[in-house]
């Protein structure tokens, strides 16, 4: 059998392919062990002390204050859902705020709360999809759980001001907890808990060259949390459930050298992002790219192409080897109308002749102009 060969990935904002430090990691633990880092014995203590290098390491990329700072989880959404629900249930406060463009995880988290008596309020974007840094000792009024904003924009890329609101957060109540999702960001802004002033954030491995299934939820000490998996009480009684350590150390391996490599990644995935944008403008098309006024994570581009239906286009790119998205591929692979471009204030029209384009750590050299050349073919096709 042939493999079909995909000539321009870029949709490494759904899932990125794993580094070949993570895969050997991953195949060196697999290898060579085999104990149960829950258990008692000399096989177990190995797995275990290989889970605990790996928190200490994970720790340390983070700005972490201590390992046990980090809990190992399956993924963004197991950490978004035990950051938000964890903190909330933990609380006898009953509002929980969160922007409205947070990524589904975070968002549906929230809205389970509701039947628990919880009430929860989104907090605006503006026009880029920017979560206002102002209004912030408003919305904290009330007393308030927990407060959580992304740190990137998973379908446009804005970058978030996340160390300002946790300031203005915690200066008006210092008991709200506040979370932060990193998992599209982790690759180029990197993380510094400490720096952003957060409680919580999340990570997922599949973002940045690990693992898909493995995931971290940093919890800053002091912070309550009650856990959503029970059992046997490990990861501090937060996480329950034997750990993943070959995926855990993978992760951690892809977090290593994404942050060896992340200075050369974010002058790499600019250039081609920026041929690939610019091409794309100057097709006369109208071609308009989204949020380009604003920081954006330099791996992503989002445009919207006038009077062609994005459904219609990412088909027909998927047909000659290119391959994008329009926003989130966590919703099924359904075309809805995207929250995030909504809270903008797009209409349905609007949003669904919006595609995302990602660079990623391994994009070819030239895929942006390559790719740019590409899609304009398949306007001028569909226009
Ligand atoms: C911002 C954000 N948070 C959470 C997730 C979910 O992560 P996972 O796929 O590891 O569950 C995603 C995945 O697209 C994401 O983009």
């Amino acid at each position: 059998m042939t493999a079909s060969v995909i000539e321009y990935y870029l949709d490494h904002a759904s899932t990125t392919s794993m580094r070949p430090s993570a895969i050997e990691a991953m195949r060196v633990f697999s290898e060579t062990q085999h104990g149960n880092a829950s258990g008692q014995h000399v096989a177990s203590r190995r797995a275990k002390n290989a889970l605990e290098e790996a928190r200490e390491r994970a720790a340390e990329r983070i700005g972490a204050g201590r390992p046990h700072d980090v809990i190992f989880t399956s993924g963004g959404t197991e950490s978004d859902n035990l950051a938000v629900i964890g903190a909330a249930l933990a609380s006898q406060r009953t509002r929980v705020v969160v922007s409205a463009v947070e990524h589904k995880a975070v968002l549906e988290a929230a809205h389970s709360l509701l039947s628990r008596g919880r009430e929860v309020v989104l907090a605006p974007v503006d026009a880029n999809g920017v979560i206002s840094a102002t209004g912030w000792e408003v919305l904290v009024d009330t007393p308030t759980s927990l407060v959580s904003i992304q740190t990137a924009n998973n379908e446009v890329g804005v970058i978030q001001p996340v160390r300002e609101i946790a300031g203005r957060v915690h200066a008006a109540d210092a008991d709200v907890v506040v979370h932060t999702d990193g998992a599209q960001s982790f690759v180029s802004t990197g993380l510094d808990v400490a720096s952003l002033g957060v409680d919580l954030a999340s990570l997922s491995g599949h973002k940045f060259g690990g693992p898909t299934g493995v995931g971290l939820l940093y919890v800053a000490s002091g912070t309550r949390i009650e856990p959503l998996i029970v059992g046997g009480g490990q990861e501090a009684g937060l996480r329950s459930g034997t750990p993943n350590v070959a995926g855990i150390v993978a992760m951690v391996a892809a977090m290593e050298a994404a942050v060896v490599e992340r200075e050369a990644f974010i002058s790499r995935a600019q250039m081609e992002r920026d041929a690939f944008e610019s091409l794309l403008v100057g097709g006369n098309q109208g071609v308009k790219v989204t949020a380009s006024e604003v920081e954006r994570l330099p791996h992503f581009s989002h445009i919207s192409v006038p009077g062609v239906d994005a459904e219609t286009l990412l088909i027909r790119l998927d047909q000659i080897g290119v391959l994008a998205s329009a926003g989130s591929a966590c919703q099924s692979g359904a075309l809805e109308p995207s929250h995030v471009l909504t809270a903008m204030g797009l209409d349905a029209d609007e949003a669904g002749r919006c595609a995302r384009f990602t660079f990623g750590w391994d994009s070819p050299p030239g895929i942006g102009e390559a790719a740019a050349r590409a899609v304009l073919d398949v306007i001028g096709e569909l226009a």
